[in-house]
Parts: structure tokens; C-alpha cells; sequence
């Protein structure tokens, strides 16, 4: 498919979820009918892209949710809420989210798109938020519920006793009842944000690097050399205390829970990459990078798979098991070109490209065999017209 057909597509799919009234494409109209964080932050990044105006209004909406205290929440609902318990407050989540704001803001810029004083100055607020409530002493981001992280039901969350430990005994239901029973162990300020868990909290890498990205990108648009001072400090914690020699991957660390029950912080997932995007150590980039082509790692015909294939919790299928994203292939690709692999990320492009030219607009597909998976049409599936 010719490169403005696939624009069109992409655009046309993007104006049928775009809700007029509210100011944002819901993810998918039925299965996601509210706005969430990182999603719209990516439908912002296309729009911009697209050249349509309504990238301004969508990352205006998402910090508009900003709660007193500086939070961005994960999701904003729609007319009617969630059915899921998701904290004190009736209009929002009380958990967060990765921060993609920062980047969002640098795409939009970079695309000349105007981004207000007012937007700016809470995408700071937001990221200052995590930095002055969400730091370990050593410099390290920690989330205090699965659903921070973005990959809600990764492997890597096994370690805090979630059921569903293998493609054979993977269940939906029970996964989002332990997914509950966690949000009823977090506690909140009195902004009714999250702060912390008796049950589970960890520092992963994908956080981490997405958040440190957010700063640095922020700090681009802003000439703010604070914010990319804490870029930097998050980046050599991460390399520091996350950096896993044996994988060549960064790991996630268990805060609370986790590591009782043998933790599982350093399954072999995609995420582990994500630290190429800040790092300033090459040797560790390249190292991570190089997995998202090799075939016993990442590399599958249809994009990273986001579990390694030969890892025995590898499912292709199965939601956050092992399926290829479209938000991770986005980000992969500005890390590897960040790093000067252009061959990798141009076939990272292909894949993405591939799946989305079958016009289904899956929110993720088996990186096998590039077959829809979950929700579609999904709106962030676009990223594959805007794709680095
Ligand atoms: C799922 C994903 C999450 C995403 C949301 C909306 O919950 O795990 O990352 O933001 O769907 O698409």
C-alpha cells in the first residue's frame, strides 16, 4: 500500500473513534469507551502527523484530567464509568500511567503543531509529580499496581502471585480478579492519587525508561535543563540497578511483594529494551536492540514479540504473553534509530505497516502470523502511519 493510502486509512479509522464533544479518540468504542493516558498521548503523535488539528486538542484533554496534586491519571471516563473499582474519585482512575505526555509534546512541536503554555506547564507538573512521589532514594520510578506499567497482564507480574502463569492455565477472569484485589492493597493522598501498596509495588524498566524519555523529550520543547537533568539521573539508576548482564536486557525490581514469591522481574520481555531510549551508554543500547531481530529472542515475522519466543511463558495469542504492539514497535523504532540501526527499525516500520494494511486496526497481533488480536479497530494501531 502506497505510503498517503495507509495515511487515509489511518486517518478515516481515527476520525470513526474521535468523540467531538469530549476532545479524544476513545481506544475502541466498545471494549475502551473512556480516555486512557498513554493512548491518547500516541493519537495525539498521529494526528500531528496526519497535520490535523485535533493533536493539539487530544493531549490537551489528557493533562485536562491532571488531578490537584499533579497525578495524570490512566484513564478519564466517559458518560458512564468503568465497572471496575479504580480508586476514591468519581471522573477519574487514581493510578497513573507511562507519562507519554513529554513525548507527545515533542512530536507535536517537531511537526510544528503549536502546544499552549497551559498544556506545558501541567506536562511538567505531571512529570514532576512522579519524580517528588514516585522516586526510590536511588533515583529509580516505582508504580504501585500492574496497570501503571501499561502491560497490564505481562509475565513479569507473575512473581506477585497473579494466576495464569502459562499459556495452558492463562485465565481472563481470574487475572482481573487478582487485578482488583491489588487495587484494594493501594492507598491514596488526599488528591485521591495513588502513593503506594502494601501488596505490590516494583520500579520496572519499560516505567522507567518511558518516564525518563517523557522528561527528556519535555525538556527538548521547554529548554528546561532541570527536567533533563532527572532524565539523565533515571537513566544511570536504571543502568545501575536494572541493567542485567546476562540478558542484556533491563529488569524490573520488586519493591514490595514480587520478590517473596522468586519475583519475576527479569522475564524476558520487550519492555527490557526500553531503556536504548535514554541510556548513554551505547554498548548497552546496542546489546538490548540487537534481541528485537534475533530470532530465539524478539524477532518474529510480524514485529518484536513482546515475550521472548523461546521463554517458556512465551504466548503469541495471549494478551501481554507475547503478542506484538503497536505502541511498542512505535517506540522501538525511535530507539533503534536513536542508535543508528536503521535496517532494524526499518523492518520493525514493515511489520507494523504489514499488519495494518490488512485494514483490521487490531489494538495488538501474533507476531507469528500477524493475525488480529484484542480490540479493533484500535486507535493507537495508527502509529503505523506515523511511525519513525
Ligand atoms: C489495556 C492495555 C493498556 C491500554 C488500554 C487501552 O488496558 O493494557 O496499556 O492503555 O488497554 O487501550
Amino acid at each position: 500500500m502506497h505510503a498517503d493510502d495507509l495515511r487515509t486509512a489511518a486517518a478515516g479509522m481515527l476520525d470513526r473513534n474521535w468523540d467531538d464533544a469530549r476532545g479524544y479518540c476513545v481506544p475502541n468504542p466498545d471494549t475502551y469507551p473512556h480516555l486512557w493516558l498513554w493512548d491518547s498521548c500516541f493519537h495525539a503523535v498521529v494526528w500531528a502527523r496526519l497535520g490535523d488539528p485535533r493533536a493539539a486538542r487530544e493531549l490537551d484533554e489528557v493533562l485536562a484530567g491532571q488531578l490537584p496534586g499533579g497525578m495524570v491519571p490512566h484513564m478519564r471516563y466517559g458518560a458512564e464509568g468503568p465497572d471496575a473499582w479504580l480508586g476514591p474519585l468519581p471522573g477519574t482512575s487514581s493510578i497513573t500511567q507511562p507519562p507519554v505526555f513529554g513525548h507527545a509534546a515533542r512530536a507535536l512541536a517537531d511537526q510544528g503543531v503549536a502546544v499552549s503554555a497551559d498544556t506545558l506547564e501541567k506536562a511538567r507538573r505531571g512529570l514532576d509529580w512522579l519524580w517528588e512521589h514516585r522516586r526510590t532514594d536511588d533515583d529509580l520510578l516505582f508504580i504501585v499496581h500492574p496497570w501503571e506499567a501499561g502491560n497490564d497482564h505481562s509475565p513479569r507480574w507473575d512473581g506477585w502471585g497473579g494466576p495464569g502463569r502459562t499459556p495452558a492455565d492463562y485465565d481472563r477472569a481470574a487475572r482481573s480478579q487478582w487485578n482488583k484485589d491489588l487495587m484494594g492493597a493501594v492507598s491514596f493522598d488526599d488528591a485521591g492519587a495513588a502513593v503506594w501498596s502494601s501488596r505490590f509495588v516494583a520500579a520496572p524498566a519499560g516505567f522507567n525508561a518511558y518516564s525518563a524519555f517523557a522528561m527528556a523529550e519535555l525538556a527538548q520543547v521547554t529548554g528546561d535543563d532541570e527536567l533533563a537533568g532527572r532524565a539523565r539521573r533515571i537513566a544511570a539508576a536504571m543502568d545501575a540497578r536494572l541493567w542485567d548482564p546476562a540478558q542484556n536486557l533491563w529488569n524490573d525490581l520488586a519493591l514490595v511483594g514480587g520478590a517473596e514469591d522468586g519475583g519475576t522481574g527479569d522475564i524476558p520481555a520487550s519492555d527490557g529494551v526500553m531503556g536504548a531510549l535514554v541510556t548513554a551508554d551505547g554498548e548497552k543500547a546496542q546489546a538490548a536492540l540487537r534481541q528485537l531481530r534475533e530470532p530465539e529472542r524478539f524477532g518474529a515475522p510480524f514485529g518484536p514479540a513482546n515475550v521472548a519466543r523461546t521463554h517458556p511463558s512465551y504466548d503469541p495469542r495471549s494478551y501481554w504473553r507475547g503478542p506484538a504492539w503497536p505502541q511498542l514497535s512505535y517506540l522501538f523504532g525511535i530507539a533503534l534509530r536513536r542508535w543508528g540501526l536503521d535496517a532494524d527499525a526499518d523492518e520493525v516500520v514493515r511489520a507494523a505497516r504489514a499488519v495494518a494494511e490488512r485494514g483490521e486496526w487490531p489494538e495488538y497481533w501474533d507476531p507469528e502470523t500477524g493475525d488480529a488480536l484484542g480490540a479493533a479497530p484500535q486507535s493507537w494501531t495508527a502509529l503505523a502511519a506515523a511511525m519513525p
